[in-house]
C-alpha cells in the first residue's frame, strides 16, 4: 500500500511514523509513505499556498493551483487511486471505511488548513472528503495519520499475528471484551477465574458474553447491526441478555421524531 500525504506541514509526519508498528510496516516495505510539501508547487512570489475568501469573510483558503500541482506530480497518470480530502466536513471515518480502504493500492491525502481548500479543487480532484469526529482539528495532518494508522494495522502482515484486526472492537460490529495479564491479583483483585481454566470453549462463551455486556452498556445502538448466531443467541437467552438486546432495538427503532 502506497500513502502519499499532501501537506503544508511535512515535518508534523516525522515521529510519528518513526514508532512501533507503523514503522517496522515502513522498514517491511508493506507500507510507503510519500510526505509532499504543497509550498513546493506554489509559483507565486512568496510561495503562498493560501489566501483570503473571495466574498470576505475569517481565516484562509487554500489556493487550488499548488494542490492541484502537487497532486498531479504525485499521481501522474496513476489509476488505481483514490483521493481523499481530510476535513470536518467529510463522511465519518469508521472501521468500515478503514476496510474498505485498505483495498486501495494508492492512497493520496490531502490535508486541509485554515478554513478549508477551494471548492473547485475539491470537485476536480477529490474522490472522497473524510472526517475523523465532529470536532474541529487545526489542520486535516492528525486526521490523515489516524486514517493512515487504521488501514495500515488492516494491511496483511503488518500486525504479528494476522487476527488480532479480526478480533478488534468494531470489527464484529461490538466493541471488544476486557483483557488481562499477569499478575493474576493486582491490589487484591484476581482475574477471572475462568480464563485460569484452560478450557477455550467456556473461555470463548466467556468473552462473546462479556463483548455484548460491554456494548450494551458503552454504545448499544451498534447491537441494532449485529446478526447473531442461533449457538449465540441461546447463550445470550440463558444469561439473560436477550430481553436487554430487545429492549434495546425497540427504543432505538421506535425513536419518534421530534418536531421544532
Ligand atoms: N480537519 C479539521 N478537523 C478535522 C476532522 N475532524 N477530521 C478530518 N480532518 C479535519
Amino acid at each position: 500500500m502506497v500513502f502519499d500525504i499532501l501537506t503544508i506541514f511535512p515535518d508534523f509526519f516525522g515521529s510519528p511514523l518513526q514508532e512501533g508498528i507503523i514503522r517496522r510496516a515502513l522498514e517491511d516495505g508493506k507500507i510507503q509513505v510519500g510526505i509532499h510539501n504543497i509550498r513546493d508547487y506554489a509559483l507565486a512570489r512568496h510561495r503562498m499556498t493560501d489566501d483570503r475568501p473571495i466574498g470576505g469573510g475569517e481565516g484562509m483558503v487554500m489556493k487550488p493551483e499548488p494542490l492541484a500541482e502537487c497532486l498531479r506530480a504525485v499521481i501522474e497518470g496513476e489509476q488505481n487511486r483514490r483521493v481523499i480530502l481530510l476535513s470536518p466536513k467529510g463522511n465519518r471515518f469508521t472501521q468500515q471505511s478503514a476496510q474498505r480502504l485498505a483495498t486501495v493500492p494508492r492512497l493520496v491525502f490531502i490535508c486541509g488548513r485554515y478554513e478549508g481548500v477551494d471548492e473547485r479543487f475539491r470537485d476536480k480532484y477529490v474522490d472522497e472528503e473524510l472526517s475523523i469526529g465532529d470536532y474541529v482539528l487545526t489542520g486535516g495532518e492528525l486526521a490523515a495519520l489516524v486514517v493512515m494508522d487504521a488501514i495500515s494495522r488492516l494491511l496483511p502482515g503488518v500486525l504479528g499475528c494476522e487476527d488480532s484486526a479480526v478480533n478488534d472492537s468494531f470489527s464484529c460490529g461490538m466493541l471488544k471484551h476486557a483483557q488481562y495479564t499477569r499478575p493474576r491479583i493486582f491490589e487484591g483483585t484476581p482475574v477471572p477465574e475462568v480464563l485460569l481454566s484452560g478450557d477455550h470453549a467456556a473461555i470463548a462463551r466467556y468473552r462473546f458474553i462479556e463483548t455484548v455486556k460491554v456494548t450494551l452498556e458503552r454504545r448499544p445502538e451498534m447491537l441494532l447491526d449485529v446478526r447473531f448466531t442461533p449457538a449465540e443467541l441461546k447463550l445470550l437467552k440463558k444469561e439473560g441478555l436477550f430481553g436487554r438486546i430487545e429492549t434495546v432495538v425497540k427504543e432505538y427503532k421506535a425513536e419518534p421524531i421530534h418536531a421544532g
